[in-house]
């Protein structure tokens, strides 16, 4: 079974890649991946605040989006020290290059477009086969309108793809309101890949404390209807390689978004919930779903359900909506 892929221009021995988180931070961790069968590794994000830069566009954006800098530090709770400054960021990625022999991608997490951008070129040298962009800005402030928001995305990208070589993708935000178009201002701006989507954490309240609580769940196969949604509208639409993130915890989690058009599919939470081998499981399963309907190939199989070749291109938009409701059969209420 053919399961090559091909990802931003990187060749993958298959779709299945670790997406950003403190699996990938670990090299002991990224070699049991590689040795299940993961094709390609993201590292947890190299923050900007991590980075520290003295710019004023990072005293803009923090002073203006005040929570925002609030919400980045408790973004990922507990997360250990693993990512305690830049120079040990580096260290790890030459370190992997030695270990393993898949791409490893470094994920860089900024809101402005100078002075972080200089570890852009860092991580390329420290031998890094791509970079994605971890964007993760909250608007708070009601004088932030979006077009402002997107275009410090497009000027981060802009930035960034002139400073490196090596491809660069964007893990989006879904809370564009047009995506379609956001995301083809991105590839204009120079993205090779759109990782869809980013998962934000949401805050929750302790009502025996009286605290705002940082929260981090893990994420179950529920939530990669958005993803797939998505996917399977810019499939054709977008001159890039799109990654599904979110959701993807089973075999059938991935066939779902290769046929809706993923060229990779990342796992986070699974593998995290499952251990490494869980990958090896899910190739295991992905080959399974292949044979039995018949594809000889991934290559086959991507995309046969996006927007543009599904026969039913409704099911993806608001004109199934009333039908989905209208169809609705509660169960369980008294009579
Ligand atoms: C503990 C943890 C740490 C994470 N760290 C990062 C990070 O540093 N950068 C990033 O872009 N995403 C990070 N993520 C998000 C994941 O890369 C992924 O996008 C998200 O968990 C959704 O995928 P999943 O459903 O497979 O978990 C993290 C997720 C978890 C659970």
């Amino acid at each position: 079974m053919d399961l090559s892929t091909e990802y931003m221009g990187l060749k993958l021995a298959n779709p299945l890649a670790a997406s950003a988180g403190p699996l990938c931070m670990d090299t002991e961790k990224v070699r049991q991946l590689a040795d299940a069968g993961i094709a390609a590794v993201v590292l947890a994000s190299l923050f900007e605040e991590q980075i520290q830069q003295d710019s004023e566009q990072l005293e803009y954006f923090l002073n203006y989006g005040a929570d925002r800098f609030a919400e980045s530090l408790s973004y990922y709770p507990d997360m250990g020290d693993f990512q305690s400054g830049p120079q040990q960021y580096l260290d790890h990625i030459a370190a992997l290059k030695k270990a393993v022999d898949i791409p490893v991608i470094a994920s860089l997490n900024g809101v402005s477009d100078t002075g972080w951008t200089d570890y852009a070129g860092q991580v390329e040298s420290a031998g890094a086969d791509a970079i994605e962009l971890n964007v993760n800005f909250l608007p708070t402030n009601p004088k932030i309108c979006g077009e402002l928001v997107e275009g410090a995305h497009t000027a981060i990208v802009d930035s960034v793809v002139q400073t490196v070589s090596i491809p660069v993708a964007v893990k989006m935000s879904p809370f564009f309101s047009a995506p379609a178009a956001m995301a083809k201002k991105l590839v204009d701006a120079g993205a090779k890949g759109l990782v869809l989507f980013n998962r934000f954490y949401q805050p929750d309240i302790n009502v025996e404390t009286m605290d705002v609580t940082p929260q981090l769940d893990l994420s179950t196969s529920q939530e990669n209807r958005l993803p797939l949604r998505w996917i399977a509208i810019l499939r054709g639409r977008v001159k890039a390689s799109l990654a599904a993130s979110t959701g993807i915890h089973t075999a059938e989690d991935a066939a779902k978004m290769i046929l809706a058009g993923a060229d990779v599919v990342m796992m986070t939470s699974a593998l995290l919930k499952n251990g490494p081998t869980h990958a090896a499981a899910v190739l295991d399963g992905l080959v399974e779903i292949l044979r039995a309907k018949e594809y000889e190939s991934i290559d086959r199989m991507r995309g046969v359900l996006s927007h543009a070749n599904c026969s039913e291109p409704g099911a993806f938009e608001r004109a199934n909506y009333l039908k989905t409701i209208g169809g609705f059969k509660p169960t369980g209420t008294r009579e």
